[in-house]
């Protein structure tokens, strides 16, 4: 077994994706993440995300180039490579007729584990996620949300060093979406490294501090998301406060571009010759206290923007 310890998690060398009718939907990308880093993976529809994923996952033929799991060449290693890696692909997956349980256990024997380990790592998980008092029911009685969760859940149970989730949270109401969040900081917390797509940019802002880019298939963007962040000429923030705001409380702050989010949010805007230090003091001279000040998933947007203009 290759040791693990300063390989790139994923090494991505020159890759290209043709596809039998010779279009290119992937073009010559070089990428490496990094040991616990969290990547959001962004672009358009159509830029090359799942062909790109299908490609890591070596679920999809790899033109030409090559791509390291761990070290192992997924093309010539695809066995050892994927020993490394969960996988939640968009598309449920699950034999319907199985029990919840069941369907836990199958997959943990595939990777090896026993049944009562298998049991054992789920049940903290399948709690937090409500799902507990149903491991005796079949899957097929699981709404589609609650079977999202599930299929995360498979994936933690083998504590995978590398967990690729592509569009995890697509068509999810906000409570399951920040289960699965919650389920994935926990996780990532303990040092495993995660490459995400998704179109939800407050959830790539939320979770991830790497970027990467795709555009018609070229890699546009490499980027640390505050790195990348820093470069804009303006930047978004979501201000949280210690009291309920109302739209008085922003009435002098139109220069920032001031926007009530919810009852202790509000977005505003830094440009030009404008800094956050000096609108927290106005804040803080208005009488408003601030509980939280994070980048607005309006950065992401802009810097998809440019990025893919
Ligand atoms: N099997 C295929 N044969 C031919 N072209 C394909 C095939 N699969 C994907 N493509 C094309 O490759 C391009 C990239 O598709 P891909 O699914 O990778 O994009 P994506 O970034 O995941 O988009 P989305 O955000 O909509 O999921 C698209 O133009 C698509 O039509
Ligand atoms: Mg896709």
């Amino acid at each position: 077994m290759a040791q693990t310890g300063n390989i790139p998690p994923i090494s991505v060398s020159g890759v290209c994706k043709t596809y039998r009718d010779g279009f290119k939907a992937v073009k010559k990308v070089s990428f490496d993440i990094k040991s616990g880093d969290f990547t959001v993976l962004l672009g358009l529809n159509g830029a090359g995300k799942t062909s790109m994923i299908s490609m890591i996952t070596g679920l999809n033929h790899i033109s030409s180039g090559t791509i390291r799991i761990f070290g192992d060449d997924i093309s010539k290693k695809p066995y050892r490579a994927k020993s490394h890696m969960a996988i939640m692909p968009q598309e449920i997956n699950f034999n319907p007729f199985s029990k919840i349980s069941d369907s836990l256990v199958f997959h943990g024997g595939y990777y090896g584990i026993p049944p009562e380990e298998v049991m054992r790592r789920a049940e903290p998980l399948l709690k937090k996620a409500r799902l507990l008092k149903k491991i005796e029911q079949p899957v097929s009685s699981l709404s589609g949300g609650m079977k999202r969760m599930l299929m995360l859940i498979r994936c933690l149970i083998q504590k995978p060093k590398l967990l690729i989730l592509d569009e995890p949270t697509a068509n999810l109401d906000i409570e399951i979406r920040k289960t699965i969040w919650d389920l994935l900081q926990l996780e990532h917390g303990k040092g495993m490294t995660t490459l995400l797509t998704t179109h939800n940019l407050e959830e790539a802002q939320i979770l991830c501090s790497n970027v990467l880019i795709l555009h018609h298939g070229e890699l546009v963007l490499d980027r640390s998301i505050d790195d990348a962040i820093e470069g804009l000429e303006e930047k978004f923030y979501s201000i949280h406060f210690d009291d309920p705001i109302s739209a008085k409380h922003l009435h002098g702050f139109s220069a920032y571009h001031a926007e009530k989010r919810s009852d202790h949010k509000a977005s505003f805007r830094i440009s030009g010759d404008q800094d956050i230090g000096h609108l927290v003091y106005k804040l803080h001279l208005a009488g408003l206290k601030i509980t939280n000040i994070a980048p607005s998933s309006h950065q992401l947007e802009q810097l998809l923007h440019q990025a893919t203009l």
